[in-house]
């Protein structure tokens, strides 16, 4: 058998090698705090997973959806009306997605030739590089680096590889570095587009999750955002819905058809049960996602406070389900101290280097167990760091 170049893109990685660690370790027997993966754990509201389960109860709803539902659009519409204050018409700028993974990773093959230039962050969330390079692009990559609270530096980007550059992608609040990006980013951002004639991919998977008692915003609601792009966003962190897949492409109606395109030559459209739980999450009171930041809040109190009170200086996370923490001195790379840390604490987590060169000195914890099992965190990793 003979098989496609592309494939060696997804080598041995990291993401592999922890998995091995993980399952080598739980083959002892041993009790682990995993850390490592941002799957989220918070469920859906009850009234969402009713509907999910009366509308899989319907013999009607197993036909192939084929297409959006107009309620379904129209529910995104208001959502985005109500919550970002963006007038988007249901009918040709907004389209589905089987979780906005699925769309970030496809929406390359609408914007991509052979050799093609694409910027991405450094570091960034792997699909954003990868989605690319699988279509065939060659990458740029954009620093996002602490001493500029990790927003990109667009002046910094040669002006011919931003002639060159077919589309970016962005976002905040970022995972991994938990960063929030200013609104004058965002102007500067549009400003940059326009000038290179480069599409933008917004990713706002966490415009939810922000913790310091502002508001998250959408590129969309800028002034000539739609001219340069869309905005990806997810029910899967703000809803609890990541299992369900569902997200959406919003904005520039010429992106939005070729993805709809794309996807019509690829999938039937989203599981109507999926496509009538996502229009009840979407309806939902604003306390629904009151509670779920709370939840977060309540993760990053135990887990940083435990860790600073050891000695292990890390700054809360301003937004997002993540933290983004310094590898203690001593320690060699983010690899190395993961490694380090699980032999000694049975604490996984991500080195930064798995997001990029520019991740390497930090390491992602993933909030994804409960307040109760992130006050034990500290007592395991002081078994690592002494103190
Ligand atoms: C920045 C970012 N974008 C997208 C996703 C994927 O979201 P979805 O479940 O909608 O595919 C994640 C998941 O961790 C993420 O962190």
């Amino acid at each position: 058998m003979k098989f496609a170049k592309r494939m060696n893109l997804f080598g041995e990685g990291i993401f592999a090698r922890l998995a091995a660690m993980k399952r080598q370790k739980l083959s002892t027997g041993a009790e682990i705090i995993d850390l490592s993966i941002g799957a989220p754990n918070i469920p859906p509201p009850a009234h969402v997973m009713q509907v999910l389960a009366q509308e899989a109860l319907k013999p009607e709803n197993y036909v192939y959806a084929i297409t959006d539902s107009r309620e379904l659009l129209a529910a995104a519409a208001d959502w985005y009306r109500r919550r970002y204050g963006v007038e988007l018409d249901p009918a040709s700028e907004i389209c589905s997605l089987w979780g906005s993974q699925e769309g970030l990773s496809h929406i390359a093959l609408t914007l991509i030739d052979d050799g093609d230039l694409t910027l991405v962050p450094d570091p960034c969330y792997p699909i954003f590089a990868d989605g690319a390079k699988l279509a065939g692009s060659t990458l740029f990559y954009m620093p996002q680096l602490k001493e500029h609270d990790y927003v990109i530096q667009l002046d910094k980007i040669p002006a011919d590889v931003a002639a060159r550059a077919k589309f970016m992608v962005v976002s905040y609040p970022n995972n991994p570095t938990t960063a929030v990006a200013p609104a004058d980013f965002y102007e500067r951002l549009i400003h940059f587009a326009k000038r290179n004639d480069i599409v933008v991919l917004h990713d706002n998977a966490y415009s939810e999750l922000i913790f310091d008692g502002s508001t998250g915003g959408s590129f969309l609601s800028f002034d000539g955002a739609k001219d340069v792009g869309v905005e990806f966003n997810s029910l899967s962190k703000t809803y609890g819905l990541a299992g369900a897949r569902i997200g959406f492409c919003l904005g520039n109606r010429e992106v939005v058809k070729r993805v709809k395109l794309l996807k019509s030559n690829i999938d039937y459209g989203l599981f109507l049960p999926i496509q009538r739980a996502a229009i009840a999450a979407l309806q939902s009171p604003r306390e629904v996602i009151d509670a779920t930041r709370a939840a977060y809040v309540e993760r990053i109190d135990a887990l940083i406070d435990g860790l600073n009170a050891i000695g292990w200086q890390i700054d809360k996370p301003k937004a997002t389900m993540f933290v983004w923490a310094p590898v203690p001195k001593g320690f060699g790379t983010s690899e190395e101290f993961v490694t380090t840390l699980f032999d000694k604490s049975n604490v996984l987590v991500t080195p930064g280097s798995a997001f990029g060169t520019h991740g390497e000195g930090f390491v992602r914890m993933a909030l994804v167990q409960t307040a109760d099992v992130m006050r034990k965190v500290a007592a395991q990793v002081k078994r690592t760091l002494g103190g």
